[in-house]
């Protein structure tokens, strides 16, 4: 009976999307931008909301749309996924403090097929409407809460909320109202405390929509050790690993099962940590502590962890490294922490993640 809702809802889903899509033939080019922000809607809300609790939507959504694939709609997941990341910064912008269109896409043909977009607030508003978002780790992470917060309630609004986010190693909650949507900001500065974040959602059987995790810069200053990282990097992955969707749980019709919540998947991403540059850390602790060996070491144990879809897990890299290296030293003042525009290119690229995974299963 829920499924046969969840398919009326695609049925109506699909109309709304092919028809003036068939209609608007040769000028869809021209009006790409407005459908566009209809596409996004309704595939975003479907991809978020529906996919991960009924995996068996995906099944009949595969089946369905092979014989109406659209080429322009059927983004190449292999193929995009690689490019997210392939983003140019501004220096001029930045250097007047405009954080606005201060970085875009490369446009290579590549990277121009596949249609990447820099949201709008009514767009994130739609994507992330009645979604719980988790962003958990150290300072990076509360940076990517910071773009993420601008893009949804807007600079202003967002001055009011900064003091009680940078409250230091706090937690932060937060409801966007007009969205129902719950935004919490866990403070987590070692892998260890992502892995009881994660146990906790299994213990409630509770998860949220979006999760970005990422923790290493707090550990190299306190702990410095590349190998045990390496190994708290595997708990991590272990226990995402164990609470991701078993999907023959699905079309099994032994009943004994009915009492178990079924499992959704959750969106995951990692935070990964920025390009260190020595001469400008702040204190000679972390000159000698966060030096280029011990930034490699810590990379390494991070890929060789497999906790990266990179390497064959669960989670998609937010590679703050590439970004924040390709934006420069000049994006820095204390060779660690970045322009707003590093983290706003990462809430961008996270949201068209989203969305290329939202597509892939359409
Ligand atoms: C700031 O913007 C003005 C024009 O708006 C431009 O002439 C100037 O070169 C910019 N400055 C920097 C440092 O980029
Ligand atoms: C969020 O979704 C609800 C229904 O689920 C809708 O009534 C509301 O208008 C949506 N809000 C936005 C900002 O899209
Ligand atoms: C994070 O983990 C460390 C080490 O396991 C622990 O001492 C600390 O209390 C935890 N912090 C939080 C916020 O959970
Ligand atoms: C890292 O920790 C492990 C044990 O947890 C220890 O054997 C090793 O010597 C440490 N490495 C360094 C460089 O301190």
């Amino acid at each position: 009976m829920m499924l046969g809702a969840v398919q009326f809802g695609l049925f109506a889903a699909g109309v709304v999307l092919f028809v003036p899509m068939g209609m608007a033939g040769w000028h869809l080019s021209r009006n790409k931008m407005l459908f566009f922000s209809c596409a996004l809607f309704i595939t975003l809300a479907v991809g978020v909301h529906l996919v991960p609790y009924f995996p068996s939507v995906t099944s009949f959504l595969s089946s369905s749309s092979s014989s109406s694939s659209s080429s322009s709609l059927v983004v190449n997941r292999n193929s995009c996924f690689p490019l997210l990341h392939q983003v140019a910064f501004d220096f001029q912008e930045l250097g007047n403090n405009s954080e606005r269109g201060s970085w875009k896409w490369i446009e290579s043909e590549n990277v121009v097929d596949c249609d990447f977009q820099k949201l709008t607030k009514t767009d994130t508003s739609d994507l992330l409407n009645g979604s719980w978002v988790v962003v958990a780790g150290d300072s990076q992470a509360r940076l990517m809460v910071v773009s993420l917060l601008e893009l949804l309630l807007g600079k202003n609004e967002m001055e009011v909320v900064k003091g009680d986010l940078f409250k230091r190693h706090s937690d932060y909650n937060m409801f966007v109202d007009e969205i129902g949507m719950k935004l919490d900001f866990i403070w987590a500065p070692y892998v260890s405390n992502l892995t009881d974040l994660m146990m906790g959602f299994k213990e409630k059987k509770s998860y949220p929509d979006v999760f970005v995790m990422g923790a290493g810069l707090w550990d190299m200053l306190h702990v410095n050790n590349a190998s045990d990282y390496g190994v708290s990097l595997k708990s991590l992955k272990d226990s995402v690993v164990s609470l991701l969707p078993v999907s023959s749980t699905f079309g099994n019709e032994d009943r004994s099962e009915t009492n178990v919540v079924p499992i959704r998947s959750p969106n995951l991403f990692w935070l990964g940590m920025p390009k260190l540059i020595s001469s400008m850390l702040n204190t000679d602790e972390k000159k000698e502590k966060m030096s280029d060996v011990m930034c490699e070491a810590y990379s390494d144990e991070l890929y060789r962890s497999k906790l990266l879809q990179q390497s064959g897990g669960p989670l998609f890299l937010l590679d703050i490294h590439s970004l924040s290296n390709n934006c420069g030293a000049h994006c820095t003042d204390d060779g660690m922490h970045y322009h707003g525009a590093v983290y706003e290119a990462a809430v961008h690229i996270m949201l068209n993640g989203l969305l290329i995974e939202s597509n892939q299963k359409l």
